[in-house]
């Protein structure tokens, strides 16, 4: 099955497009808010660097020689047992899973653009009243929202690789760079800047729990969309002369560099303001509006933009998310793209409309499992859990059971003198960080 090709630049734009989401903007915040600040943040940057870098080639060299759905890559390249290392390749329902979650929360993102044009609410107690409102009782908001995703995400993806997701992020990706871009730049002239920057790179290592631990290596995973196929399969459609190294260290300065700026933006606001970090969830959704209510007319004018920006990065990284499963059922099944599409987009229709009625008044207990909802579950069992373990299960495949000439054929060209160390960090050092952390997940889990 021929699959249509991203441009070069399309390739980077839409990978940065998946990588830089709501991760960024709304939940790094937040968890850096809940975990206490800089111990954490130093903890998800070293993850980055040691074991997002080497595992995104990683990832990009599947797609790249690959170049079918996942499944077909890890059948294709193991040299024995492909049988069972196709399976390797389901780790893309992981992506429908997220948006069970994640098309709920680009909802409530319309909700706020529309209501940064009307009235703000004027306090934090106004703002948690409506936003607990939105979540507990409107259940009907929060669908009709839900359902806009939907059809946005599905009607985009139904055009195609280059037809739909390029020419979304082309158009989306700058409009992000813009508004967090000067909201930055206006950040810095304030005076909460400096506790904002103090609190996201003061590191105190008492405030580190094994909890937060796990949290921020799955943060890690998140964050750069990988461990579920997703960057395996843009890659799938990258022109042949492209660099991976290149293309991985662009995709993860991006991703850095935009969740350090909202981090930094969103902080100063809330220290200009007297709000507190550790808000948790509601953070943006609460604390946030209340300081834009604060700053008047300009308030206004920030809350619309910060919104915006947040939509933007989420349908993004939405449409990344639904991609590799249909490229699955096209490939291996022959589905037309539009069936495809809307096979995949209503499994996260329906599964979202749980995610939702499970944060509501009336359905919230049956819809409650031990110490989490439905919801919760979602982002937990996934970002948590299957990135992580879709991570282990890509480094050993690449590290262990293709074929090395296979792999140092594309990749000597591309990492040089450093290809022996990334292959080594791919065998050893990877694998063992990512078993320690599922390992320390059982603790978390007190299983
Ligand atoms: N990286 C996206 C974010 O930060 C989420 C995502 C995860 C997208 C996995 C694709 C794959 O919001």
């Amino acid at each position: 099955m021929k699959i249509a090709r991203f441009s070069r630049i399309g390739f980077i734009l839409a990978a940065a497009g998946s990588a830089v989401g709501l991760g960024n903007i709304w939940k790094f915040p937040y968890i850096t808010g809940e975990n206490g600040g800089g111990a954490f943040v130093f903890v998800y940057l070293i993850t980055v660097l040691m074991i997002g870098f080497t595992l995104m080639i990683a990832e990009m060299l599947i797609g790249y020689v690959g170049r079918r759905d996942s499944v077909s890559n890890f059948e294709e390249l193991a040299p024995r047992h492909k049988n069972l290392w196709k399976y390797g390749g389901f780790m893309s329902i992981a992506g429908l899973i997220i948006m069970t979650f994640y098309s709920p929360v680009i909802g409530w993102t319309f909700h706020f653009v529309l209501l940064s044009l009307g009235s703000l609410p004027a306090s934090v107690e106004v703002a948690k009243e409506h936003f607990t409102t939105l979540l507990s009782l409107d259940i009907g908001t929060q669908i009709f929202y839900h359902t806009l995703v939907f059809l946005f995400v599905t009607t985009v993806v139904a055009r195609g690789i280059k037809g739909g997701i390029e020419k979304l992020n082309f158009f989306l990706m700058p409009v992000l760079i813009v508004t967090m871009g000067s909201m930055f730049v206006y950040a810095t002239t304030l005076s909460g800047f400096t506790q904002s920057w103090d609190f996201m790179f003061g590191v105190d290592w008492s405030k580190l729990t094994s909890a937060s631990l796990v949290t921020a290596v799955g943060h890690a995973f998140f964050t750069l969309s990988l461990g579920m196929a997703t960057i395996l399969t843009y890659s799938a459609s990258l022109p042949k002369d492209s660099n991976l190294v290149r293309s991985s260290l662009i995709v993860i300065a991006l991703d850095t560099g935009i969740a350090l700026v909202a981090g930094l933006t969103l902080f100063t606001f809330l220290y200009e303001y007297g709000a507190s970090p550790s808000a948790g969830p509601g953070l943006v959704f609460i604390s946030l509006p209340a300081v834009f209510s604060e700053m008047g007319v300009a308030g206004h004018f920030f809350a619309f933009t910060f919104f915006v920006a947040l939509a933007s990065a989420g349908l993004t990284s939405a449409v990344s998310l639904v991609e590799p499963f249909i490229q699955y059922l096209v490939d291996r099944f022959k589905f037309s793209r539009l069936k495809a599409s809307v096979a995949s987009g209503l499994f996260f229709y329906i599964f979202g409309i749980v995610a939702i009625l499970s944060t509501s008044k009336e359905y919230g207990e049956i819809l409650t499992f031990g110490s989490k909802n439905f919801f919760d579950w979602a982002d937990f069992i996934t970002a948590s859990v299957m990135l992580p373990i879709g991570g282990l299960i890509m480094a050993i495949f690449v590290g262990h059971v293709m074929q090395e000439e296979r792999v140092a054929s594309v990749l000597k060209r591309d990492l040089g003198f450093f290809y022996p160390y990334w292959y080594f960090s791919l065998r050893y050092i990877v694998p063992i960080a990512l078993f320690v952390v599922v390992l320390n997940l059982v603790g978390v889990l007190n299983l």
